[in-house]
């Protein structure tokens, strides 16, 4: 099964703090890290551990962080031989604030703002033999409608994580496979209005994400609620990464909605228990474990 993800590529630099700090205000942190993230390069990673064939298509920068990240990627096992790197222009960075179980994020978009339809049609053929193709919004909302429009004319399944939250259109959202908001970006998107109703309006391609309270969504005959999973959270960084990975990796190895949400749920929460974005991301094996014992 082949995954591909056209997303963006973050240094994370973190700190854990006992409290998020409120406007104005000053605290203590600890625990500075520069580690590897990007909401588009945590879903490949996290792909590639749950056991898919997963390639990396974004753009870096000509920096030591770029040359880091793609080592990282590497490493991981993903595809990212097809990642542009643009003279002259810096890493994408992500400032992150960890504390109270949660997490406030700052993203300077750098090299991912140049994610453009050039590049695309530059990796077009390679893209276009993916199983299924994973979108998130941090790279220009031209490319990723540019993107869903050319799979949608080829038949390729998209999951799309619009993430952070900003507007996507009817066509945009008719087109994809999938559309994975929280619950926020469900309300920008589909308009304030009580979850159930989006669902109804959407089976078979809408998936709520509600943090610490699972999933919602409904497969045409019910509205499905799936717990998630119990976890020790560390830091919650990713875990929205990680469950769209799973998710995708699951449809399009053919599962039921519920099932690929359960073990979605079950890859998410596990990714909470450890430090950084892809820290905690399992694989298929420790997926498979937790679920028996939960
Ligand atoms: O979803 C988490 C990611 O959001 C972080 O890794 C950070 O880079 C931001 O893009």
């Amino acid at each position: 099964m082949k995954i591909a993800v056209v997303g963006s590529i973050n240094m994370d630099m973190t700190v854990a703090a006992d409290r998020i700090p409120t406007k104005g205000e000053t605290v203590f942190g600890t625990d500075l890290k520069y580690v590897p993230g990007g909401k588009g390069a945590n879903q490949a990673v996290a792909a590639s551990k749950l056991g898919a064939d997963t390639a990396m298509y974004g753009c870096v920068g000509d920096d030591a962080a770029g040359e880091q990240l793609l080592e990282n990627l590497r490493e991981q096992g993903v595809d990212e031989s097809k990642i542009k790197i643009v003279p002259g222009v810096p890493t994408g960075i992500a400032v992150i604030t960890v504390a109270d179980k949660d997490n406030v994020i700052v993203v300077v978009p750098g090299a991912n703002g140049r994610v453009d339809t050039d590049y695309v049609d530059s990796i077009l053929d390679e893209l276009l033999k993916s199983d299924m193709v994973l979108l998130q919004h941090e790279i220009p909302q031209e490319t990723v409608e540019y993107v869903i429009g050319k799979c949608a004319a080829e038949g390729v399944p998209v999951v799309m994580n619009p993430a952070p939250a900003r507007p996507v259109s009817q066509e945009t959202v008719d087109k994809v496979s999938w559309i994975t908001p929280n619950e926020t970006e469900a309300a920008i998107i589909f308009g304030d209005r009580p979850i159930d109703e989006m669902l109804a309006d959407y089976p078979n391609k809408l998936v709520v994400t509600l943090g610490s309270d699972g999933t919602a969504a409904a497969d045409g005959e019910t509205l499905l609620r799936v717990p998630a999973r119990k976890s020790e959270v560390v830091d919650t960084t990713g875990a929205g990464d990680t469950f769209n990975a799973a998710f995708a990796v699951r449809c399009a190895a053919g599962d039921s909605l519920e099932d690929a949400l359960h073990y979605a749920n079950t890859a998410g929460g596990l990714s909470t228990e450890k430090y950084g974005a892809q820290g905690g991301m399992p694989t298929d094996a420790e997926v498979r474990r937790a679920m028996e014992t939960e």
